[in-house]
């Protein structure tokens, strides 16, 4: 018999979502005094191609996420596989998430972190609310990317490279 919505346990969920590999991203965002800050989100998704749309997911939970919604504006930084210090730091809250860590502004202004794979320089188009957190859909503005190196991924609740990996996408 299938299970209804109210019977599934936040453990019984997260136990098959984990099974679900994603890549992570870091949304981040400058203070009107020039500090930045910013998240590790692992929900980034293309959403719309014409016009330019993505969307993530951001738990009700988040610290940073309240100092960046009313700015309405971010970079989404595309994480590389030996970018998982940078990735751990920016998934605790609270602390210097930026130490260490070298970056510029994208045109509007929010952080493009320098070993950023991809990079998407975004404003808030619609924020809804999603359960235990919000859907964040936003209109893109501009984007790069690298011609080469490998995304990190997060998978049964560990960091992993991809192994297939095409000779033309490795770094020189
Ligand atoms: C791989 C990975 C993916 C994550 N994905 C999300 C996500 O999609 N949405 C979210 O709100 N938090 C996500 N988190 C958790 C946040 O990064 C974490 O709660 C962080 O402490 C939030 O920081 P803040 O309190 O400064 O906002 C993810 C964490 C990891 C390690």
């Amino acid at each position: 018999m299938t299970a209804m919505a109210e019977d599934v346990t936040p453990d019984q969920f997260r136990s098959v979502m984990r099974h679900v590999p994603t890549g992570v991203v870091v949304v981040a965002s400058t203070m009107p005094d020039g500090q930045p800050v910013g998240l590790a989100v692992g929900s980034f998704v293309s959403v719309s191609l014409n016009p330019p749309l993505v969307g993530f997911f951001v738990a009700h939970a988040s610290t940073t996420w309240p100092l960046i919604e009313p700015l309405g504006r971010f970079t989404v930084n595309v994480l590389a596989e030996d970018d998982e210090a940078t990735c751990r730091a920016f998934a605790m809250s609270g602390g210097d998430k930026f130490a260490g860590v070298t970056w510029h502004p994208s045109p509007t202004g929010s952080p493009v972190l320098d070993t950023a794979l991809a990079w998407f320089d975004c404003t808030a188009n619609t924020i809804s609310d999603a359960g235990d957190h919000r859907f964040v859909l936003a209109d893109v503005h501009d984007l790069s990317a690298r011609s080469a190196g490998r995304p990190l991924v997060f998978c049964h609740g560990v960091y992993q490279r991809l192994g297939d990996w095409p000779q033309e996408l490795r770094k020189g």
